[in-house]
This record gives structure tokens, sequence and C-alpha cells, in this order.
């Protein structure tokens, strides 16, 4: 089998972290989400990785490389835009050839790997696709699929407006090489994209075997800021502690906190989950639960607590705790002490602000 990952799409909707970084290289719990991605296909003993790739190709390629790192051999499949999942498959053809493949978005993070499922596609050679499902509260922002009563797929809409069920596409699935037809017979929907919905429904209309497989535990597409904060707190929770960098006799560090390598702990508290990156100094500040401070960061005389702040920012003297935040790469949060007393700000586009 081959792995198909899917990093193209704009990420609009992670605005303004994603103007200047691909939406899947965010990281989560430290590790940008592709890479949990790869490393998921990989322990599934699948290596051969086929990554499609839009406007951000060069960081995506950047970070990864041949994916010897995680074990993998990566070949870039270039999409000339984002014109839907189906349309990602189809360019992939000569990648596939008549392999079967499981294809994963590169911006989703499930819970327990992926590697019973792979197991059930590889031994059941007559079914010629296999959805992931899972129950959510809003269906109506993904792919939905009917069920007959004997657990059959009956129908799959992508987000519809008065879902049949609460029953959510999750972004993996199987297929043999009969989607390719598929992709050739489909026309693009409403939204102008060649949706992969539509490419499995017709897989079904015509006969082909497409098997659904219910997933109990946690699932993230990590569109908004808020599913990027959900998915780091659900990952946070499971990662096994370390400490690798040094914490100094007057701080507390909680059971379940990853120190990186480099990284200093100083007259501080961190209270697990939570992660501190490579090289990054905590100083005179706590540091909460469900919280993931990547490399370079320094953090002084501040609280923090469930958020993430990505590589080289500062967060210096802050008055108030900051939480459910996000701070892009580089930013500076602080009070510089200069009269007139007023709040300064650099707010990139499409930024959020909210002061109490
Ligand atoms: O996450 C699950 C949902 O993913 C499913 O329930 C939906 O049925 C499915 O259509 C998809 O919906 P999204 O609106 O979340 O898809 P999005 O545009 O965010 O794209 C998902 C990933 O695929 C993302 O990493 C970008 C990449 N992509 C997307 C498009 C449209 C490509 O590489 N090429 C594309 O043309």
């Amino acid at each position: 089998m081959k792995g198909l990952v899917l990093s193209g799409g704009k990420g609009t909707r992670l605005y303004p972290l994603t103007y200047t970084r691909a939406k899947q290289l965010i990281p989560v719990a430290n590790k940008p989400i592709l890479i949990r991605v790869i490393e998921a296909i990989r322990d599934a003993g699948i290596t051969e990785i086929g990554i499609v790739t839009g406007d951000t190709a060069p960081e995506i390629q950047e970070a990864v490389g041949d994916g010897s790192r995680w074990g993998a051999q990566v070949t870039y499949i270039p999409q000339e835009a984002p014109l839907g999942l189906a349309h990602a498959v189809k360019i992939s053809r000569d990648f596939i050839g008549d392999d079967r493949f499981v294809m994963f978005l590169g911006d989703n993070v499930i819970q327990g790997g992926i590697s019973p499922l792979i197991a059930d596609f590889a031994h059941h050679p007559e079914w010629n696709s296999q959805i992931v499902l899972t129950t959510v509260e809003h269906p109506e922002q993904y792919g939905v699929a009917e069920l007959t009563p004997d657990g059959r797929i009956a129908r799959l809409i992508e987000k519809p407006k008065q879902p049949p069920s609460n029953l959510a596409l999750v972004g993996i699935y199987m297929f043999d090489h009969h989607i390719f037809q598929a992709t050739e017979e489909i026309k693009p929907s409403f939204r102008g994209e060649l949706e992969i919905t539509d490419a499995i429904q017709w897989l079904i209309d015509h006969g082909y075997s497409v098997f659904p497989h219910i997933h109990k535990g946690w699932w993230i597409d990590t569109g908004r800021p808020d599913d990027m904060l959900t998915a780091n707190s659900l990952v946070l929770d499971e990662l096994r502690p370390e400490i690798l960098g040094t914490v100094d006799a007057s701080s507390l560090v909680d059971s379940r906190v990853t120190v990186e390598r480099g990284a200093e702990i100083i007259n501080s508290v961190v209270r697990g989950p939570a992660i501190i990156g490579e090289n990054t100094r905590i100083v005179n500040s706590y540091v909460g639960p469900f919280t993931s401070v990547y490399h370079d960061v320094v953090i002084e005389n501040s609280e923090i607590e469930r958020s993430i702040v990505l590589e080289h920012s500062i967060i210096r003297d802050l008055p108030t705790r900051l939480h459910d935040s996000l701070i892009g790469r580089h930013a500076v949060v602080g009070v510089s002490g200069v009269r007139p007393k007023a709040i300064k700000i650099h707010l990139g586009d499409y930024s959020r602000l909210e002061l109490i």
C-alpha cells in the first residue's frame, strides 16, 4: 500500500497564523501536524508516501525533505490550485499506480493512529474503499454519511445544510484504483471543487464496495484556532513526559511536563500537561495546563495557560494571565513601561486581541 497526504489548500480559517506558514506545519504539542500524519502512516507499515502540495510547497519540502528522518520515502505532487480533494487524488495517479492506498488529510489529528484500519483494509482485498466516520456536534461543517439500517453507506453529502445524521467523514480514506475512474466522472461542486464525497458516492452508485469504519476515539480537523487548542490539549494529555532541559531548585514542575533539550525553567511553576520547547526560557512565570511553548521562546514575569506559543516569541511582564491564546512566530507580547500609559499594538491582518 501507499500513502497520500494532502497538504495543499489555503488555510484561510487560521489567518493570521497561516499567512506566512502552511497550516499543516503548525505544531500541536510541539510537533507539526503534518509530521504526526507521516508518522501515523509509517507506524501502519506504509513507507512510500506522496504529499500533495500547493503554494506552500517550499516550506513543506524544507520541513519534510525526502522523509528519511521519519523512515519514509516522500514524493511531492504539486497541485496547481486547491481544486478539491478528488482533484488531488486525480493528479496522484502516476504516483499511486495500481496500488491500494490510504489518503490522509494533512491537517487532521486522530487518536490511536491508523494501524488497525490499514490492517483491516489489507485483510479485505475485495473492499474497493473504506471510509472513517465519527459522531460530531456540527455535522454541517463536514462531509456527512447516511447509513442504511444494516450499517451500510446509503449516501454521502458534503457540508449539508440539513445533515441527515451526525456521522462526519474523518479525513482518512482507503481506496483501490477504481477511485481514479470516479475522479474522472464527477463534476465540480457548487464551490468549484472536485469533492471526494462525490467520488465515493460514484463508487457506491456503480456497485463498488465502500465500507464504513466508525472511529470511537477523538479526532480533530484543525481548521480553526479553537480546534488547534483542542487538538493541542488532547495530544498533550497523552504525551509521555520527559525532562531533557534544566529546572532550577526554586521551580516547581509537574509530573506531566516535558522540558525539551536546552530549555531552562527558572524560578517558575509549570503545571502539566504541558511542553516547553528546545532552548526556551521560562523565568519567574507560571505555565498552566494544556500549554505548548515551542522552541527559542522567552516567557518572563508572566502567566499563561491552555495556549500555543510558536517559536522565537517573547512574552514579558504581562499584568494579566494569557489563556486560550495562539501566539505566532517572532511575536512580542509585553509591557513597555514607557509613559503615557496606553496600549501599543502591532497586529497582523485578521489578528484578534481580547482585553478584559
Ligand atoms: O476534515 C474532514 C473533512 O475534510 C471532511 O469531513 C470533508 O468531507 C472533506 O471535504 C474535508 O473538508 P475540509 O473543508 O475540512 O477540507 P479542507 O479544504 O480543509 O482540506 C483538507 C486538507 O486537504 C487540507 O490539509 C488542505 C488539503 N487540500 C485541500 C484541497 C481543497 C489539498 O491538498 N488540495 C485541495 O484541493
